[in-house]
């Protein structure tokens, strides 16, 4: 096993009715800034209850923040935070409310000119706003994670940062906030954690069999529940199940001490960029593909993947391997997440299109091993039109 440091400071508040109890974990006589999307917490009952509980507080709200959320509406949100000396964040929302929030949180504070730079890695943030979160969808972990994903919708870039200072202090999990959710969300939420698990199990072995086994659980979870909070949306403890495991799936635990890979968020997180997919429609394609791309350095927890996972052990090991992803393709699909490139409308050129792009930003070599080379990923993207 790996050194390494593990902290994660933040207060998960799960069940029904939780939303009643976030006024006690905000400091009292703070300014509130309730962050959150398009409008589903208008029509879900989301909105009514933090009003409810927030009553005798001082709040105001920006909404609007857009999937995949826009760094030039979170500069908007980041100002009105600054001119209405806002000293609290309260996203509601999804991954991308929550994400945009974060931004928000270190753009208002950031002093040292453009907060982009701290989404390039330009730049550290130096401070944030402290913030909470409603979490309505379950897919990104970031309600219990110090990560989140900007897109400049000039330049169409969709980047990554990560800072100790944005996580949560606190995250509602209530799965009844998330029964409003229409089936391509749900299906997104499944796939998104799956590839989270898969992005910090499936490298190479360094003899962390906990590890493993919790990721391997969260793996089995989703492939047991998912199908139910499918079908029933409105099971609760399907959907709880669901909820959980997402989170468990990126809130750091199962990656201490192991290699991770990120690959195939990466190279999804282009496709989005440049065609719009869905985040977990992206992994959907990717993930596949990249895995027999890379299955020769990848081959032992390909096996153990095969074998624990899908209870494969006839075959040759090449056999077995290729089951596995075999059966993990159909398990997206099943859930409604389609593996190919041509059924969102693309074609072979995207293969190139994200290769030089990768290239021109000298992302030269992602991966575990910084192997995954432009020209693997224009590969990986062709096996999957
Ligand atoms: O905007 P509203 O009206 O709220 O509608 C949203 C949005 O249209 C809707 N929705 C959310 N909760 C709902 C609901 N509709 C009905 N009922 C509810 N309860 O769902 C749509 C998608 O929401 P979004 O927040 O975009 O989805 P998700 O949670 O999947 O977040 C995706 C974003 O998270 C990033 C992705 O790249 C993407 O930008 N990620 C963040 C990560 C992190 N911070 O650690 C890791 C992930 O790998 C991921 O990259
Ligand atoms: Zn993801």
């Amino acid at each position: 096993m790996q050194n390494f440091t593990y902290q994660n400071p933040v207060k998960i508040l799960f069940g029904k009715g939780q939303i009643a109890s976030i006024a006690s974990e905000i400091p009292a006589g703070a300014k509130i800034l309730v962050t959150y999307g398009g409008g589903s917490i208008k029509k879900n009952g989301v909105y009514d209850q933090v009003k409810a509980a927030l009553e005798g507080r001082q709040w105001i709200e920006f909404g609007g923040i857009e999937p995949n959320p826009h760094y030039e509406t979170c500069m908007k949100a980041a100002e009105l935070a600054r001119k209405e000396a806002v000293d609290f964040l309260l996203a509601v929302g999804g991954g991308s409310v929550l994400d945009g929030t974060k931004f928000i949180a270190v753009a208002a504070c950031f002093k040292k000119g453009d907060p982009w730079n701290v989404v390039t890695g330009a730049a550290h943030a130096e401070a944030a706003l402290p913030l909470g979160c409603v979490l309505t969808l379950p897919a990104t972990g970031s309600e219990m994670n110090t990560n989140a994903v900007i897109t400049r919708e000039s330049t169409k870039e969709k980047l990554p940062f990560s800072s100790p200072l944005i996580y949560p202090q606190f995250s509602v999990l209530d799965p009844e906030t998330t029964f409003s959710l229409p089936p391509r969300q749900i299906s997104n939420g499944i796939v998104d954690a799956f590839v989270h698990t898969m992005e910090q199990y499936m490298t190479y072995p360094v003899n962390s069999p906990l590890q493993d086994r919790m990721a391997e659980a969260i793996f089995s979870t989703l492939i047991e529940e998912g199908p139910k909070t499918l079908a029933d949306p409105t099971d609760y403890e399907a959907r709880a199940n669901l909820v959980w495991s997402a989170t468990l799936a990126l809130n750091g635990l199962i990656a201490v001490g192991v290699p991770q890979d990120w690959a195939t968020h990466m190279i999804g997180h282009e496709l989005t960029a440049l065609h719009g997919l869905d985040h977990a429609q992206s992994l959907a394609v990717v993930a596949p593909s990249l895995l027999k791309v890379k299955s020769d350095v990848k081959r032992e927890k390909l096996l153990q993947f095969a074998e624990r996972v899908w209870e494969i052990r006839e075959g040759t090991p090449e056999e077995r391997i290729e089951q596995g992803i075999e059966k993990m393709r159909a398990f997206f699909e099943s859930v409604g997440a389609p593996t190919h490139l041509a059924a969102y409308g693309l074609g072979a050129e995207v293969a190139s299109e994200v290769a030089n792009r990768l290239q021109k930003r000298g992302w030269l070599g992602l991966g575990e091993r910084q192997d995954v080379t432009p020209v693997q990923v224009k590969h990986i993207l062709l096996l999957a039109a």
